[in-house]
């Protein structure tokens, strides 16, 4: 067709510059109109249209449409769930035979690695170390864009309190200041341009306040004040926005009685008061959803109100691509506004390089060399060494320095190469992790080891107990996996007990009575309640899911070659019926106090407090604070103080700073982090520490809106939340507006 050919011949000399960072804004927009002006209505709402490929489903997939006729006639405009370059260069061809050859986007669920699987983000959350965070975001990029990937749906951002819901395990913790530090060393190290002019796109998802779901029931109704919104859920995604990312995605959940995808207010703040110019695309389906929330009265008026609110992309509704042409022939939708958005698609695809050549990311021969590289894996290990928190450790039985002979392992999650990945590992189900029993192995060829499951994840059954107990009997040490299988936590894996299984508890105890040489490790995508084994156990180490590297990153902290500094991101309650118990409360008028039994906000029938707070997690080696000092600096508060490590092993401490604002218009949480660094220290080695806090940071969202810093407060140095080693008072005035 003399038209077809004249067009696609006309695009690529459209985009001749090399570089997607040597244009500005204003080149891309004169490209952008150039392509709009060519496109028919038809098109344009095409390109706001993102379908799922074959490979995975992460939803409830529509009726089978025929996806290769719809890229060819440029009714779809970007995809999810394409597995691998070959892939995406095949689907990528039929998009290119359409009229105008506009590329697809392809998005992926890159949730803690493509390939190599780093720990999961509340994992990598507990390493409180954002250099390594940025590191495994890094690497995760690499393997995507090598693979054909352009847009990665991470970080997930969504501050949680409540580990009932299943989705904590993809998240950042329940601290807002350190899920912005997440967000900064994430998206920094996602939309970086590769050398080879390669880059990702981030997405921050789930806007907004998706964890604060009911019950924690994945999904459901969340009610919330505008001050828990700006304070709590809102934080990280403002960073997100200032840090320039290329997207944000819409939540499932209702906020207030407004569906998340088509909420005015947060919409407003993040396109007006944050200037976001990128992208938002909408959650799987979540655009049709809207009628079943009970919002809108049939799918074209959701279509409408999620357009008219500012999703840029309908993924997997078949909204837009039904209704946004009639909507725009009605003038319920106007096609400049229509026009803005795809404008935003168009440009993202020009900063990706994928109209100078579409082909660009689909290199079979550089993706078969660079995934899953030798370097690669050693990030994930170092990543997984430095997630990992030690709960437990009586007697000081860890570090084993000198491994014996023979070893017991017990439980099944010792040697599951696919429980070691996780949820969220979409494109790499078939593991090729390393398990605990095969590390032992690999790295103790001469010792005896005995691996025994001893109870099962899924059945009620104790037919494996009295073979392990004899195995933990006869052997000199005995490490013991428990905890949760890569599907107990995750999206719609929301847990009404959060116990780890009774049967796994009461095998463990019987080990160790009949040995004290006991290691538990726990894995698992939450926090989670053992409170027999807390009591009992000579020593937990919290192991999460670590992902490709787990069973060498696990024996290194066990042998001590690596010390432990991973620290509680997010609090561990004693008993479900504390559920939500967090660091950051306020004090109330009648604050919980166990002496007093009448009036006090106390449990009659338990402790309110936590059994591992926030900021938690031993070590190998003791930490001593002294010279703790604050000083007030133009614009900002300095923290220093003296650290010295007076124990046996080298390590990182984790210095956390809080503060508390004691009064104001509104009340504040008794404890704020506003500062943390893990400072490394040689065995017996002293080195003063400085820790900045710019008074922006003290702004807290009050009764009637951003408070500046001034006022009255206490500052903290604390081992964590509740273990505060130094105070001071400290009053800020004369910065106003600050
Ligand atoms: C899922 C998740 C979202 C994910 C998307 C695409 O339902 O809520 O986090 O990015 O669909 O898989």
């Amino acid at each position: 067709m003399k038209t077809k050919k004249a067009i696609c011949a006309i695009l690529p000399f459209l985009f001749l510059s090399a570089s997607i960072l040597a244009q500005d804004d204003t080149q891309w927009n004169t490209k952008a109109d150039s392509i709009l002006s060519l496109m028919t209505l038809d098109e344009k709402v095409g390109q706001l249209n993102m379908l799922t490929g074959n490979w995975e489903a992460t939803g409830p997939v529509l009726t089978d449409i025929n996806k290769a006729e719809s890229l060819k006639q440029g009714r779809i405009g970007s995809m999810l769930n394409v597995k691998g370059s070959k892939n995406t260069r095949e689907l990528q061809s039929l998009a290119l035979q359409s009229r105008l050859g506009i590329p697809v986007l392809f998005g992926q669920d890159v949730i803690h690695g493509y390939k190599t699987i780093f720990p999961i983000p509340l994992a990598q959350a507990a390493s409180f170390d954002p250099e390594v965070i940025g590191r495994a975001a890094r690497v995760s990029a690499r393997e995507s864009a090598v693979s054909g990937i352009h847009w990665v749906f991470s970080p997930m951002l969504d501050v949680s309190r409540d580990p009932r819901w299943g989705r904590v395990m993809e998240g950042p913790g329940e601290d807002p200041f350190l899920a912005s530090a997440i967000a900064k060393a994430m998206i920094e190290g996602y939309q970086t341009p590769f050398d080879d002019g390669l880059s990702v796109m981030a997405c921050a998802k789930h806007f907004a306040a998706y964890s604060g779901a009911i019950g924690g029931r994945d999904y459901n109704t969340v009610d919330v004040s505008l001050q828990t919104l700006h304070n709590l859920y809102l934080p990280p995604f403002k960073v997100a926005a200032e840090c320039g990312i290329a997207s944000f995605m819409s939540a499932f959940n209702e906020i207030n009685g407004i569906p998340a995808t088509a909420h005015p207010y947060i919409y407003n703040l993040l396109y007006k008061d944050w200037n976001f110019d990128g992208i938002v695309v909408s959650d799987w389906g979540a655009i049709r959803e809207m009628v079943v929330h009970g919002y809108s009265k049939d799918r074209k008026q959701a279509t409408e109100q999620a357009f008219n609110t500012g999703i840029t992309i309908d993924m997997e509704s078949n909204c837009y691509s039904n209704y946004l042409k009639e909507l725009v022939e009605e003038g319920r939708v106007t096609e400049a506004t229509l026009d803005r958005a795809v404008k935003q698609v168009l440009i993202w695809k020009m900063k990706l390089g994928l109209f100078d050549d579409p082909y660009k990311y689909c290199d079979e021969k550089r993706e078969g060399e660079e995934i899953l590289s030798a370097a690669s894996r050693e990030t994930a290990r170092d990543v997984a060494r430095k997630s990992i928190i030690l709960l437990e450790n009586k007697n000081a039985i860890l570090p084993i320095v000198n491994m014996p002979r023979d070893i017991a392992v017990i439980g099944s999650l010792a040697n599951s190469k696919r429980d070691m990945d996780g949820n969220w590992v979409s494109l790499s189900n078939e593991s090729i992790a390393v398990t605990l029993l095969e590390a032992l192995k690999q790295r103790y060829p001469a010792s005896n080891i005995t691996f025994i499951a001893g109870y099962s994840t899924s059945a009620d059954d104790r037919s494996g107990f009295g073979e392990a107990i004899e195995a933990a009997r006869k052997a000199d040490l005995t490490l013991i996996a428990l905890g949760e299988t890569w599907n107990m936590s995750g999206e719609a894996r929301s847990k009404g007990d959060i116990n780890i299984p009774s049967i796994q508890q009461e095998l463990a105890t019987e080990i160790y009575e009949v040995t004290p040489h006991a290691v538990t490790l726990i894995m698992g995508g939450r926090p989670t309640i053992f409170n027999e084994l807390s009591e009992k156990s000579p020593a937990i180490l919290y192991c999460w899911w670590l992902g490709t590297e787990a069973g060498n990153a696990i024996l290194d902290v066990v042998t001590g070659e690596y010390n432990p500094s991973a620290r509680v991101p997010m609090s561990f309650p004693k008993h479900l019926g504390q559920i939500p118990v967090y660091y950051n409360h306020k004090n109330t008028g009648r604050p919980p106090v166990e002496s007093d039994r009448n009036y006090s906000g106390r449990y009659i029938d338990m402790d309110h407090k936590p059994r591992y707070p926030f900021g938690f997690g031993l070590s190998y080696s003791e930490f001593e604070y002294t010279n703790f000092q604050t000083e007030v600096k133009p614009g900002r508060l300095v923290v220093s103080l003296n650290l010295t490590n007076t124990g046996l092993y080298d390590g990182a401490e984790l210095v956390q700073v809080y503060v508390r604002k004691l009064w104001g218009p509104s009340t504040r949480p008794v404890k704020e982090l506003k500062g943390f660094r893990q400072v490394f220290l040689k065995k017996g080695t002293s080195q003063s520490v400085q820790i900045e806090i710019p008074f922006s940071d003290l702004s807290y969202y009050e009764a009637d809106g951003w408070s500046d810093a001034e006022g009255d407060y206490k500052v903290f140095i604390g081992r964590n939340a509740t273990d505060i080693i130094f105070e001071a008072p400290l009053t800020l005035s004369g910065c106003k507006g600050l």
